[in-house]
């Protein structure tokens, strides 16, 4: 039974203790969240992972909001972003002389001070589709503390690698940027080998890891790192994690694919599909149309059809070149024969690229990683799918090593 109320665009919408507000609003029925900037073209969720950005809106007057990942609290007010057609009309005319160029906004209007203050805020105004709410204190708890180990991710190799080094005996936090640990292993579905879901045994590896003596942090997002600090916040604080090892587990990143309609709502990555069916438990599809994998590098394709296949959703295989239709959300898609086939979902698997952002920031300049478990400076190792894992359980396998080398060079 839905406890919690919030409204969307003025209109309420009910919602369960462990929604997100785009789990919410999908379970209403409304998949479209906002409008392009630039074309005021419909936008939904694509990821549904926080990496894609396609989800913004604004939260009780606070612009640039992942939908996909906040949860719901009482009483929110959500709205959409995005540009008006006129709006849209507006940036094209501006775009044809120039002045929506980055360089000519960073150049041109940086002098003199007081003149680019305001231009700059104009310039905000007129291709935002949020109102900037105003200059507030910063009112984040800040803290600091210092632990033996972090861990960023709490995906398979995340959960594997905090309970080892929490077993060990050392002081671990693990820190999660999404409401709910468990990544990828949450969203697989049944495990053969394992016979269980994905998503209970991530329940459990969570519970080991908190039983070991790991702080999980949810909804904690680690956005910097020099030398041994590590810099993370979360909607109440930030904190600056000094540590003597760092594990990395921080996943791949699916790219989106070009073809026509990809904008529309209800064009998804294989890893929103699965967040979709998996994570927020909406089946209620008749049938998802399903693009070839790319041309290059790994992709989930098949967990794709396996995740359709195990929730009873008919999976429609549709040949390249294939466009998605529909007005406000993808209602179907033509074939390059010129066949229209009807459809709930069109998922386009992406190429996958692991999330080295951190590593980088670390001076790591090596290109993909293999083997699950890799170590890139003394004492800081990057694990499971970032590592090159080829699948959820040989994340698992990576996180453990990487837990175990991490522990005895921590003297453990
Ligand atoms: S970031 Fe929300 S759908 Fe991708």
């Amino acid at each position: 039974m839905a406890s919690l109320k919030f409204t969307f665009n003025g209109r309420e919408i009910r919602a369960e203790p462990g929604d997100t507000i785009a789990s919410a609003l999908a379970k209403a029925g409304i998949l479209e969240l906002g409008r392009s900037l630039k074309l005021g073209k419909p936008r939904g969720v694509f990821c549904c992972s926080g990496y894609c950005f396609r989800c913004l809106v604004t939260v009780d007057g606070v612009p640039n909001v992942r939908a996909c990942i906040t949860p719901v609290r009482d009483g929110m007010v959500v709205t959409s972003q995005g540009g008006s057609r006129l709006r849209a009309a507006l940036i094209q005319m501006l775009d044809k002389v120039g002045f929506t160029s980055p360089q000519f906004y960073f150049e041109k209007l940086h002098l003199p001070f007081t003149a680019a203050a305001a231009a700059t805020e104009l310039f905000r105004r007129a291709v935002s589709g949020a109102e900037l709410p105003p200059p507030a204190g910063c009112e984040l708890k800040a803290g600091s503390c210092e632990v033996d180990a972090v861990v960023v991710g709490g995906g398979a190799a995340g959960l594997a690698a905090a309970r080892v080094l929490a077993e060990a005996g050392l002081s671990v936090v693990l820190l999660e940027e999404k409401p709910e640990p468990g990544g990828m292993l949450a969203k697989v579905g049944f495990i053969q080998e394992l016979g269980c879901s994905g998503g209970k045994l991530a329940d459990e590896m969570v519970k080991e890891a908190v039983q070991a003596g790991a702080e999980v942090k949810r909804g904690m997002l680690a956005y910097a790192v020099e030398g041994n600090v590590l810099y993370a916040v979360s909607e109440a604080e930030a904190v600056k994690f000094k540590f003597r090892g760092l594990i990395l587990a921080t996943g791949v990143h699916e790219l989106p694919r070009a073809f026509e309609g990809n904008y529309l709502p209800g064009v998804v990555n294989v890893d929103g599909f699965m967040t979709i069916v998996n994570r927020w438990g909406i089946k209620s599809f008749s049938s998802v149309a399903l693009l070839p994998p790319p041309a290059e590098g790994r992709s989930w394709h098949l967990l794709a059809e396996k995740v359709a296949q195990e929730a009873g959703i008919e999976a429609v295989k549709v040949p390249e070149g294939s466009a998605a239709v529909g007005r406000g959300r993808v209602t179907g898609v033509r074939t390059p024969s010129g066949e229209l086939i009807k459809v709930d979902l069109l998922v386009a698997p992406g190429r996958l690229v692991p999330a080295l952002e951190l590593a980088k920031l670390l001076g790591f300049r090596g290109g993909e990683l293999s083997g699950g478990a890799c170590e890139i400076r003394s004492r800081v190792y990057v694990a499971g799918l970032a590592a090159g894992a080829g699948s959820v359980l040989d994340a698992l396998r990576g996180g453990e090593e990487a837990g175990k080398l991490l522990a005895e060079e921590l003297g453990a």
